[in-house]
């Protein structure tokens, strides 16, 4: 893709999957004025033109090839179910789209790394769609972290977890969808850990409890870097946790506020001083990993640089290592 994105052409997303999550992508995208959604596609017309209509979209496809197949669209952004990343990534970057892809990227490290391969053969964008380090909040983490304000990281706690609908075939339980709170919830306990610590664990150590439906509820977790830090967390789907996540070093404490994952705000302190960051930008906050799409593509670049194809790939294999820890595998693998 040689062609340079501005406010007068911008880049022209189509989204593929209508539910829940595509609705903060709709409302997010119109901050961005290198960006567009010009089209969505749902397996339903209906839904479809719903969608479309709700968010100003011009096109609405009743199926997702349509949307492949529509050559003005330059970029993808993929809300189904984890289950089905893995086949629509490639669907997309054989159509030649650059794709923002829903974490988890895939099921598993395997997926992940086939889906790489595929982009860089076919040179075309693919990104996990992990909003979170984008957020200005958590870029500020990193700097107090770089900048030693809290002298050298000891521990990492965090939580993710809240009661969940047990409505019958929701995709949160349902195994054939890849259901389950560690791809769910986990997966940012995972990602931030070693995005902030800037390395892969070198040792796992898992519980967990599976429910009625196969997949995981309850999920304990503790990671051992090379570099003498822990992380440890906490993942379920039948009670509301903290939320929280709080970083300890020799010299002082972060903590991000619940909900950590989301737009809050963090507060640094240490022995004498402390310091808190909110990031006021409302119910939308994924404009950031959009305009750095755009802004990745604008420079030729296949991956990016902060959610890096290797961090994606070191989670997954995380979680993959979990997953075994606490017997969790989905029949479809
Ligand atoms: N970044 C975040 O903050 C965040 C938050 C929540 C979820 N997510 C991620 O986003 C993805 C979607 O989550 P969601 O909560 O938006 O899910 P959702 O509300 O169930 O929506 C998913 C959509 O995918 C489509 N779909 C295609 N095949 C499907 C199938 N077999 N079963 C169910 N739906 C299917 C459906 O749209 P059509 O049938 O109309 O095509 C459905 O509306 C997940 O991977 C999740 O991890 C991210």
């Amino acid at each position: 893709m040689s062609l340079r994105f501005s406010e007068t052409r911008p880049c022209r997303w189509g989204l593929i999957g209508p539910g829940t999550i595509a609705c903060r992508f709709a409302r997010s995208i119109q901050a961005v004025p290198e960006a567009s959604l010009d089209a969505v596609a749902s397996r339903s017309e209906e839904r479809a033109r719903d969608f479309a209509t709700k968010y100003g979209i011009a096109k609405a496809y009743g199926c997702y090839e349509a949307l492949l197949d529509d050559t003005s669209v330059d970029a993808v952004y993929i809300a189904t179910p984890h289950r089905f990343h893995f086949e629509q990534i490639l669907q997309c970057l054989e159509a030649g789209k650059a794709v923002l892809c829903e974490k988890p990227l895939t099921v598993n490290a395997k997926q992940a790394e086939e889906a790489f391969e595929v982009a860089r053969q076919q040179n075309v964008f693919l990104m996990e769609a992990m909003w979170t380090p984008f957020l200005p909040i958590w870029q500020q983490v990193r700097s107090w972290l770089r900048d030693g304000r809290i002298g050298q990281l000891q521990q990492i706690q965090s939580s993710f977890g809240f009661r969940v609908p047990r409505t019958k075939g929701h995709r949160y339980l349902d195994h054939e969808a890849a259901g389950g709170v560690l791809l769910d919830m986990g997966v940012y306990n995972v990602a931030l850990s070693l995005w902030l610590v800037g390395d892969a664990p070198l040792s796992v150590y898992a519980q967990g409890v599976l429910g009625e439906t196969g997949v995981d509820e309850n999920v304990s977790v503790s990671l051992q870097f090379a570099n003498g830090v822990l992380s440890q967390f906490l993942c379920c789907f039948g009670a509301q946790l903290d939320n929280n996540f709080v970083l300890y070093g020799t010299e002082g404490k972060i903590s991000i506020a619940p909900f950590f994952w989301d737009n809050g705000s963090a507060t640094l302190q240490t022995g004498v001083e402390s310091e808190q960051i909110n990031s006021g930008v409302g119910d939308s906050g994924f404009e950031f990993e959009i305009a750095h799409v755009v802004e990745r593509m604008n420079g030729l670049h296949v991956t990016s640089d902060v959610l890096t194809p290797s961090l994606t790939l070191d989670t997954l294999r995380t979680l993959d290592v979990i997953r075994k820890h606490i017997g969790l595998r989905f029949t479809f693998e």
